[in-house]
């Protein structure tokens, strides 16, 4: 695993798809004096992801994937990964699903975050499942990547309760209220303490 020794920061990259506030997040993360990583690259599935502006925002390199041949276009993803040294790569709201032969190659060093506690409710349309089974708690996961959907080593999670008035929407906000927490915690776990 990728280990931040304290002097180098690590070098990532955050895919996203569209309105991307945990990008925002993790880069406002990335600028404090004590975080040990650092965001290179936005690699955005969506040429209309709102979440792009922060790359300008921020001025940090950004390019869009047009995802038409997904052959061709990871082997682009890869050279701009090569291009920008590359150490990890953070999935936020990437509504791709990421090849095998792509995920092998950075075996160990890709993470996504998920609106549900895993392995509970992999896939889309989290919420609205958690509030149709009448879970009390619902919440996020920050995970490895694996070759299957949803899957992979479990980082960190955290529980939010849901309220007997919950819509889909209400819950969604205030999971990703908490994702905002969760997901530099997770990131600073795993390059401290592999
Ligand atoms: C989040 O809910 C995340 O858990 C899921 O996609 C959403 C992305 O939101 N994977 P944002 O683009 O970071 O605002």
């Amino acid at each position: 695993m990728i280990k931040s020794d304290g002097f180098k920061k690590v070098n990532i990259a955050v895919f996203i798809s569209g309105t991307g506030t945990n990008l925002k997040n993790l880069i406002k993360f990335s600028l404090k004096k004590k975080s040990n990583f650092k965001i290179n690259l936005i690699i955005s599935s969506n040429s209309k992801a709102k979440g792009l502006n922060y790359a300008i925002k921020y001025g940090i390199k950004k390019k869009v994937i047009n995802y038409v041949d997904i052959s061709f276009s990871e082997k682009k993803i890869l050279k701009e990964l090569r291009n920008y040294k590359i150490n990890i790569i953070c999935l936020a709201g990437f509504m791709k699903i990421l090849s095998k032969n792509f995920i092998k190659k950075f075996k160990g060093k890709i993470i996504n975050i998920h609106p549900s506690l895993l392995p509970k409710y992999k896939g889309l349309n989290t919420y609205q499942r958690a509030i149709d089974n009448k879970d009390k708690y619902s919440g996020c996961t920050v995970h490895y990547v694996n070759v299957k959907l949803d899957s992979g080593k479990i980082i960190l999670q955290k529980k939010v309760r849901i309220f007997k008035k919950d819509t889909a929407q209400i819950l969604a906000k205030r999971i990703l209220k908490q994702e905002h927490l969760l997901y530099p915690r997770a990131l600073k776990k795993i390059l401290t303490n592999p």
